[in-house]
Parts: C-alpha cells; sequence; structure tokens
C-alpha cells in the first residue's frame, strides 16, 4: 500500500491521537514530533475533516542522508525525468524542509540550482522562493502548488534518512477561516472553539464512524462542534442548558446548511446535562463542557478552588447522567477545562475518579495523556481533551 505522510499542527500530540483513532495505531509511524506516516493510500484519505494535520503528502523515496547539499544535489539529477510526467506548460515548484539543519539563504541558493537543472532539459520554472525553511499553506495554494503542472516537495528529517514526499493536500485555511467568523451567531463569553479543535474532538470520539452516526454534544453553545459534526456527515444533535444558546446553534447550522448545501437532520433541546434524557439516543458524544467563569488573570486561589470545585461537580453529575443512559462501549470525547498557573495546570478533580464514575480513559500509543491539552500562550483556561469509554 502506499504510504501517506502528514505534517502535524502546532501541537503535534493532538494531531497523532487524531490519526491513531482514525487509522489505528498499527498504521502509524511517528517521524519525530513534526509528522507521521501511515499507511493508507493517500487519495483514499479523508483530509477535510483532520484538524490536526496541515498537509498530507505522497511519499517519493527516502534517502540515507540528511544533509541538504547532498538530497538537493540527488534532487537535481532525479527532478528533470518526474517532470516528464506533469502536463506543458510552466512549472510551478517549491520546496519544504523539516528538521532538515540549512538556512534560508542557501535553500534559496539550492532551489535556484534546481530550477537551472530543469531549464536545461527543457522545462520553464517558477520557484517560489523560501522565507523560512517550509512553506505555508498560504504560499502553496496562492502559487498553485497543487495544480497540475504545481509541485511540493517536502524533505522530512527521520533519524539519520530523510523521507522526500509530494504535498497532496494543504490545509484550507480560507475554509475554516469562513466557518469561523461568518457564523451568524458568536459569543465571547462561551468561548471561541477553532473548527480545527471541534474536528479533532469528533475525529477522538467516533474514529471513522459510518455517516448518519447521532452525535451529541450536551453543551452546544454556538454549535460549532455540531456545525463540523454535520459537514463530516454525522447528524448533529445540541443540547444546552441555555435556550439563547440552543437558539443560537440552531440558526449557525441553518447557516451552514444552507452555504453546504445540505441538510444534516439535526436536532436540538434545552436542558441540563446533569439531568437530561436525550431522545433519540445518541450513538457518541463530543463536546466542549462548561469551562467556568472566564477569567482575563489568574484568580487568587481561594476562587479558582470555589470554581473548580463547581465545575467538577458538574462534570461528575454529567457522567452519572451519560452512564444511566448508555451501553458499555459508548464512547465520548470531552473537552474540559484545565487551568494555568504558575505550578502548572490544574486538573478537574473528578479525573482521579472516573472508573467509580463507570468510565475508562483512552490512552493513546503515540500520544501521551497529558498533552492532549489545547492550550494558547497567554489563556488561563486550557481544555484538556478527554477520551472516554463507558465500562
Ligand atoms: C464552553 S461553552 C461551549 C461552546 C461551544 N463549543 C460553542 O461552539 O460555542 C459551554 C456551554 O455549556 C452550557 N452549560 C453550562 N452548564 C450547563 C449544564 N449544566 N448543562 C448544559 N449546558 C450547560 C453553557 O450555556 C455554554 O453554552
Amino acid at each position: 500500500m502506499q504510504s501517506s505522510l502528514f505534517i502535524l499542527g502546532r501541537q503535534p500530540a493532538l494531531g497523532l491521537a487524531e490519526l491513531e483513532s482514525l487509522f489505528g495505531a498499527d498504521n502509524i509511524t511517528p517521524v519525530g514530533d513534526i509528522a507521521a506516516l501511515v499507511s493508507a493510500d493517500p487519495d483514499t484519505v479523508p483530509f477535510d475533516r483532520l484538524g490536526g494535520s496541515i498537509k498530507l503528502a505522497a511519499v517519493l523515496t527516502s534517502r540515507n542522508t540528511t544533509n541538504w547539499n547532498d538530497l538537493a544535489e540527488y534532487i537535481e539529477k532525479t527532478l528533470p525525468q518526474k517532470l516528464n510526467d506533469l502536463p506543458e506548460g510552466k512549472i510551478k515548484l517549491g520546496v519544504s524542509l523539516y528538521g532538515i539543519r540549512t538556512n534560508i539563504q542557501q535553500l534559496n541558493k539550492s532551489t535556484l540550482q534546481i530550477k537551472k537543472a530543469l531549464k536545461a532539459s527543457g522545462r520553464s520554472v517558477r520557484v517560489v522562493p523560501n522565507n523560512e525553511l517550509a512553506l505555508n499553506s498560504a504560499q502553496v495554494i496562492h502559487n498553485q502548488l497543487l495544480s497540475p503542472v504545481g509541485l511540493e516537495l517536502l524533505f522530512i528529517a527521520n533519524g539519520a534518512q530523510t523521507i522526500i514526499a509530494q504535498t497532496v493536500r494543504e490545509q484550507d485555511i480560507e475554509a475554516y477561516a469562513a466557518r469561523d467568523q461568518k457564523r451568524p451567531k458568536r459569543d465571547a463569553r462561551v468561548g471561541m472553539l477553532p473548527p480545527k479543535l471541534a474536528q479533532i474532538i469528533i475525529n477522538l470520539a467516533v474514529g471513522l464512524a459510518a455517516p448518519g452516526t447521532i452525535l451529541l454534544d450536551p453543551f452546544c453553545g454556538t454549535g460549532v462542534i455540531l456545525q463540523e459534526a454535520g459537514l463530516m456527515g454525522y447528524v448533529p444533535y445540541g443540547s444546552d442548558l441555555e435556550s439563547r444558546m440552543v437558539d443560537y446553534t440552531k440558526e449557525n447550522i441553518e447557516w451552514i446548511e444552507k452555504v453546504s448545501g445540505q441538510n444534516f437532520g439535526a436536532r436540538f433541546e434545552t436542558g441540563d446535562a446533569t439531568e437530561l434524557k436525550w431522545e433519540p439516543k445518541p450513538s457518541a458524544i463530543a463536546g466542549e463542557t462548561y469551562l467556568g467563569r472566564p477569567f482575563s488573570s489568574l484568580p487568587d486561589r481561594e476562587t479558582l478552588s470555589g470554581v473548580m470545585q463547581d465545575v467538577n461537580l458538574i462534570h461528575k453529575r454529567f457522567l452519572q447522567n451519560v452512564a444511566r443512559q448508555t451501553q458499555p462501549g459508548f464512547n465520548l470525547c470531552i473537552a474540559i477545562p484545565a487551568w494555568k498557573t504558575p505550578e502548572g495546570f490544574k486538573h478537574l478533580k473528578l479525573l482521579d475518579s472516573l472508573e467509580e464514575l463507570g468510565y475508562t480513559r483512552r490512552s493513546f500509543v503515540y500520544a501521551n495523556t497529558e498533552d492532549l491539552l489545547y492550550y494558547r500562550e497567554g489563556q488561563i483556561v486550557a481544555r484538556e481533551l478527554v477520551v472516554l469509554i463507558r465500562k
């Protein structure tokens, strides 16, 4: 089988756990903390639903060196022949290096050499200049490197070797931005869950579950998770304590259905997740739960401790309520709060009593549980991703 290479996003552990959830640990080989090889045909990979990877590439070959000069020389020699497969017309070429030691000047010098070699073989080429060792998504897309006459070559250090791959998909940053910012209802108070993170949460909850799976978000807020679930082919089912939030979700779902030309068959309800009975029964839960009061700076110890106790109790009652209504094997992925303090992250206490509550916390082969934490510099509240299986 052909190998797919994924370049992981800003928090590689999240991307690795997501890949593991979709393809299984047996099919994954991490490449440093930058990338992962997956035994899957790149043409069959559902890349648009992967929030944790930024590029998908087809592996071309590997070399027993990580020395950039040697690699560049190899490309100069072999690329002219490979380009025979490309249609007529000016070729657009880009090069991205991951874990290869060189500098931008040297890299740009080498790509000009490669350009010369290609010209000498009779093909005209435009090379995208690098201002970083790796091109970003916008550069790849705007320079048409994914078009039939485009080519982005990736060089990824893998121990003493280098994997050489060709990008076939790039994260569609404009589509993510539009889904995030053009929604009619947004609410800074309940937080802004990035659609990429929503996808990761869903993938950790259901893997590659069949279309039509009913996915419940019992703390739906403005509905980011449900919007992404619908786009992935799942039936969104949202509930929230506040009817205003349910109305926001409804309006946002109607908007994304219109924009995407789909009908998700979504369901909504107002109710308290600690006692609501969900009907019809959901197939899985994916949600960003109640994160407690938003803080712009770290509160004093006593205030924080009070907030954590309240939030802990809501989560405990919520999990007890879910356990009453579900069968063993039922899956949940919830993003719960963890507070950044000078002593490190403070976690919800109930994480120590999950077994008593009737759940097993899923661990991943290639991602440490403590790294499944979505955090941005300067924030007080991080989101800890917890994957649970009902015992
Ligand atoms: C962090 S927000 C979720 C934001 C959401 N991911 C979005 O896309 O906007 C948490 C939500 O939980 C709701 N909530 C708080 N306590 C709840 C409870 N006991 N039961 C159900 N919903 C609750 C709040 O109204 C809020 O909308």
